[in-house]
């Protein structure tokens, strides 16, 4: 609104003519904070009393004139529902010494025709306002008034608009957003997932009672909504959920829990948990640590009770003692420290989708973005890559971030396919994925000698290799060489045979797969890919120093290729160790134990993902070391807690 009238943004209070602060009055922590912060700006507005200071949102609402006692150098507060007054009351309070209040009105009216000045990748969406739950702690009810939905087309209006200015990613924001126009939720998600140029869709918070069977089942077929759910538990006692109104029992959690696993099995979960609710008991608290034991939450918020009047709870007597909170409170957040990370190791070593959204604030030279479960993922790569899609393997965690390398495409030559015409959809198949349709048409086109057949094989032995069926892919691969040596497709089914064997773990024959191909075609705009993968086998075989001499040369002879970035990223990582296995499982839950184990006792465990013609195997290893004789170290002190060990470059 401010932007449209011409104002402009300052980082610095100190250059600003106007400073508002937005407030939140959920917990009585933050509104400490805000007021502090409000106050620190008292100095400023002596020195310069033309500068506007606004107070914003639910604590405007909440405290009406009274905030103006503990802030006196305030001009004007604004709740929630008035806020498209405030360009008036700038003009309004120009010279005028008494503060305005505008506070009066209960819900927001709509507004239309929302113009977004600035660029970015995701935004947020309100689909709703206010909210009639009353949960006994909650103020929401009454600071942000009675639920009201926003028409579906002014959303879609404003989300296409996100679209046609560069968004790819949409959160739509309400107190319960499953109770969207009664049970219009999943429409809405139904209709925003057609919108052309937005990528994800990620919504919340979803009330417990209100997410149901619709809901997941939207959640596994809309190809744009995000593995996320944010499913607040508070408590996992029956009795505190009852005094807080929530309208469902930890068992019920625990079943719609179980019923979304069922329908999105890598979803994310995520809660609010509040302790030292007024009548929590030990027992109480129990039941809830319990729980999050059980349901192993992907992340929680944890919050410390505090009564906010006029919410029905602040007139029960807020009787757990502050140290008991206090305690309670570091218990689950250590726990869910443990599940967390548990959690963000399972990404370790396997491919992950990252939308990226921005240079890392921390470390301009890095990129940074979420994967759809919504963990933070850092990589090497240019501004170009900023609002991309891109698949990238964890190859490390710092804190809560993934750190990621970008992966090996196999999708290289789409391109080159889809520009051609063929007579049947098997292209098409390919591209969209589909590659056991991919199979059974080229398999089909091929008992009637077409006569691209050797495009055809193509086709075939990368679907094959996609599907993991990598013998069957090599053999249709290998006939085309034999029959057609002089196709355009020749080259490229010596690079898939490679991909082949690398797929399945064996980097010797892989890397004498690539070794013939650059033989045969030293000149080929492929040559830089087959270096680039000669250099991952050998660097998969321990053999760093050949990796590296592969890395250099990518970089330094084809300079302009894809695989040259690639490649320098691969140099600039440490990504070439030692590390100590310590275990090899099928079952991914035995490696998790024993990760964890190593974990508590402070060994820097995690788990590799690798598959093989047998299936998924977990592996577990511990540390990173330069030196091999510091993994030989390390090796012993393991073998001292009982563990077979094998030291691995
Ligand atoms: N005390 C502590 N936490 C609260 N929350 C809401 N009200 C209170 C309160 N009075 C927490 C809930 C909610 C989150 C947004 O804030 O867990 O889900
Ligand atoms: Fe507050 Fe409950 Fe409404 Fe959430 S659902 S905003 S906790 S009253």
């Amino acid at each position: 609104m401010l932007l449209e009238r011409g104002h402009i943004l300052t980082d610095s209070p100190d250059e600003a003519d106007v400073v508002l602060f937005n407030t939140c009055s959920v917990r009585k922590h933050a509104e400490d904070r805000a007021i502090s912060n409000i106050g620190t700006l008292k100095r400023l507005k002596e020195k310069r009393p033309e500068t506007i200071i606004g107070v914003v949102g639910c604590m405007a609402k909440a405290y009406k004139e009274k905030l103006l006692e503990k802030l006196p150098h305030v001009d004007f507060i604004c709740g929630p529902a008035n806020i498209y007054e405030i360009p008036e009351i700038l003009e309004k309070i120009n010279g005028r010494r008494q503060p305005l209040v505008a506070v009066d009105k209960e819900n927001r009216p709509e507004i239309k025709n929302i113009a977004y000045h600035k660029k970015g990748v995701s935004a947020f969406v309100t689909i709703m306002e206010g909210c009639d739950n009353f949960c006994s702690y909650c103020i929401v009810p009454y600071v942000r008034g009675k639920e009201i939905s926003r028409p579906s087309e002014e959303i879609l209006k404003e989300v296409k608009c996100l679209a046609e200015n560069g968004y790819k990613e949409v959160t739509l924001l309400g107190q319960n957003v499953n109770s969207y126009n009664g049970n219009g939720f999943v429409s809405l998600l139904d209709k925003v997932n057609k919108i052309v140029g937005i990528e994800r869709i990620r919504f919340i918070t979803s009330h417990p009672k209100d997410a149901d069977e619709a809901l997941f089942n939207a959640m596994r077929d809309l190809s744009k909504v995000c593995e996320h759910l944010h499913l607040p538990l508070q408590s996992g006692s029956d009795k505190i959920l009852k005094s807080m109104n929530r309208g469902y029992t930890p068992n019920e959690f625990l079943k719609k829990v179980d019923l979304l696993r069922k329908y999105v099995s890598d979803c994310a979960i995520t809660t609010d948990i509040i302790v030292g609710y007024p009548g929590e008991t030990g027992h109480d608290f129990e039941a809830t640590k319990e729980l999050m034991e059980k349901i192993e939450f992907d992340s929680a918020f944890i919050f410390k009770y505090s009564p906010r009047p006029p919410a029905r709870s602040s007139e029960l007597k807020d009787d757990v003692p502050k140290q008991v909170k206090e305690e309670r409170n570091q218990i689950l957040l250590d726990l869910q420290e443990r599940i967390s990370s548990k959690k963000e190791r399972e990404f370790l070593g396997c491919e992950t989708e990252v939308l990226i959204e921005d240079r890392c604030r921390k470390d301009k030279g890095k990129l940074i973005g979420r994967n759809k479960q919504n963990i933070k993922v850092v990589l090497n790569g240019e501004d170009e890559m900023i609002g991309k899609l891109t698949r990238v393997e964890a190859k490390g965690i710092r804190g809560h971030t993934l750190i990621g390398g970008l992966v090996l495409s196999l999708f290289l030559f789409c391109a080159q396919l889809s520009s051609e015409a063929i007579a049947a959809n098997i292209d098409k198949y390919f591209v969209n994925g589909e590659y056991e349709n991919a199979v059974l048409e080229a398999r089909r086109l091929l008992s009637s000698e077409p006569k691209e057949a050797d495009k055809i094989y193509y086709i075939l032995g990368m679907s094959l290799n996609k599907l993991g069926k990598y013998e069957s892919a090599r053999g249709n691969l290998q006939l085309l060489l034999k029959m057609y040596p002089r196709s355009d497709y020749a080259p490229l089914a010596q690079l898939a045979i490679g991909d082949g064997y690398y797929l399945s773990g064996d980097y010797r024959n892989a890397s004498e797969s690539y070794e013939r191909y650059i033989a045969k075609y030293p000149k080929s705009e492929g040559a830089a890919i087959a270096y680039f993968r000669l250099a991952k086998c050998t660097q998969r075989e321990g053999r760093w120093q050949t990796a590296r001499n592969y890395y250099q040369k990518v970089k330094r002879e084809y300079p302009l290729s894809f695989e040259a970035q690639l490649a320098a990223q691969a140099l600039s990582e440490e990504i070439l160790y030692f590390t100590v296995q310590v275990g090899s499982f099928s079952k991914k839950a035995n490696a998790l134990k024993l990760c964890d184990e190593l974990t508590k006792k402070d060994y820097d465990a995690s788990i590799l993902k690798s598959k093989s013609s047998r299936g998924d195997f977990y592996k577990v290893r511990v540390g990173r070391l330069d030196r091999r004789e510091d993994a030989e170290e390390l090796a012993k002190r393991l073998q001292a807690e009982g563990l077979p060990t094998s030291i691995l470059p």
